[in-house]
């Protein structure tokens, strides 16, 4: 789609099931709730090209309305929910499943309830869940444990499950894919992403795939997900009991997407590894440096990505997509941990100058 010249006429992102409508299962029957989700940067980063000797690119979902992801699916998933007169929604989450299910539930007036892991959930993501007046529920147990109740209680009430299980959910997020092949007018040769319950890159497969078959891209990208080593499912080759990050997004033991991610990596020539969160951390604080504020789940893309490099598995001269999945500010634990801490300073201009060396 061509933007029109400033001043020409007006244009603004309508979110991604107007976007991309003819690509989605929605009809005129279906009312659209939507945020203006999707449409986020790709920002070229040059600090990682130069190191890598790559284009690497960031897409930067983040910048959703609820600061992740998750509302590219959400807004389908709620939207398809009110089609079929649910009245109430309920989703098993580490955070941002449910800030973004309680925003848009909000927004179709239907009831929500969020199962998270008790005592794992970052501040920020609490907050965002329980402004919009979700019902928040802290399970005794890991975020496995959350979706098993969370499916449980979906078989057995009236009550729609908006998890990715729910596939409206990642119909919706395989437009991440559309929109960086539609910036790039290409595919990447390499597509990074965090992985945690496994549906974001079964989504992006789709996405790619879905360009190909229609002659959009001639070739998909290799896909590469990255859990994190201590809750590392896949890579181990088996679901992790009681899995451990300070990545809390992704800190997932049996994810539900198993087979669709790993069937993604092979089909693409890709792979799933895992980085420690020493990697993690690094990646996180390069990316603040190049002022993008990602949560610490988010950095596992690019940690991944230097992980390629250092293997020597990443050829020089390929276009690298690293997803950023979510926004720094919900979960600001390590940014304050890693900073140096503000100086108190009186309210005058020349002890503040040399307090800075100016
Ligand atoms: N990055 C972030 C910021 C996430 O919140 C998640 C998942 C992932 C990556 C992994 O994506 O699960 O599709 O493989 N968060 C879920 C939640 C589990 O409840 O918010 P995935």
């Amino acid at each position: 789609m061509s933007v029109p010249p400033r001043g020409a006429a007006p244009h603004q992102w309508r979110g991604v099931v107007e976007e991309y409508r003819e690509r989605l299962p929605v009809s005129d029957a279906t009312p659209v709730i939507s945020l203006g989700e999707g449409g986020t940067p790709l920002v070229r980063s040059d600090p990682l090209s130069v190191e890598t000797g790559c284009d690497v690119w960031l897409k930067y979902d983040g910048a959703n309305p609820t600061g992740s992801f998750k509302d590219r699916g959400m807004t389908l998933a709620i939207s398809k929910a009110v089609e079929e007169r649910a009245k109430a929604v309920v989703c098993a989450s580490t955070g941002n499943t449910s800030a973004s299910a309680a925003a848009y539930a909000a927004r179709a007036g239907l009831t929500c309830a969020v199962l998270v892991p008790k005592g794992k959930v970052a501040l920020g993501k609490m907050a965002a869940t329980l402004v919009h007046g979700a019902r928040m529920l802290e399970v005794d147990g890991n975020f496995d444990a959350s979706l098993n109740v969370a499916r449980d209680l979906a078989d057995r009430f009236r009550v729609t499950l908006v998890n990715s299980v729910n596939p409206f959910r990642l119909e919706g997020q395989k437009t991440a894919a559309f929109e960086i092949c539609d910036a790039l007018g290409r595919a990447p040769d390499i597509h990074c992403v965090p992985v945690g319950n496994a549906g974001n890159i079964s989504s992006h497969w789709m996405g790619y795939s879905e360009y190909l078959i229609d002659s959009v891209i001639p070739e998909p990208p290799q896909l590469f997900g990255f859990q994190a080593a201590g809750a590392a499912p896949i890579v181990k080759g088996e679901p992790i009991a009681d899995p451990q990050t300070i990545a809390t997004a992704i800190r997932i033991g049996n994810p539900a997407s198993w087979e669709k991610a790993v069937a993604a990596a092979s089909a693409s020539e890709g792979a799933i590894g895992s980085v420690t969160d020493r990697q993690i951390l690094a990646a996180y604080r390069r990316l603040a440096r190049e002022g993008l504020f990602v949560e610490p789940a988010s950095a596992a893309s690019v940690a991944g990505m230097l992980q390629l490099h250092a293997d020597g598995r990443l050829p020089a001269g390929r276009t690298v997509v690293c997803v950023l999945t979510g926004h720094g500010l919900k979960d600001t634990e390590w940014a304050i941990a890693g900073a140096a801490p503000p100086v108190t300073v009186p309210a005058d201009a020349d002890t503040v100058a040399a307090e800075l060396g100016l």
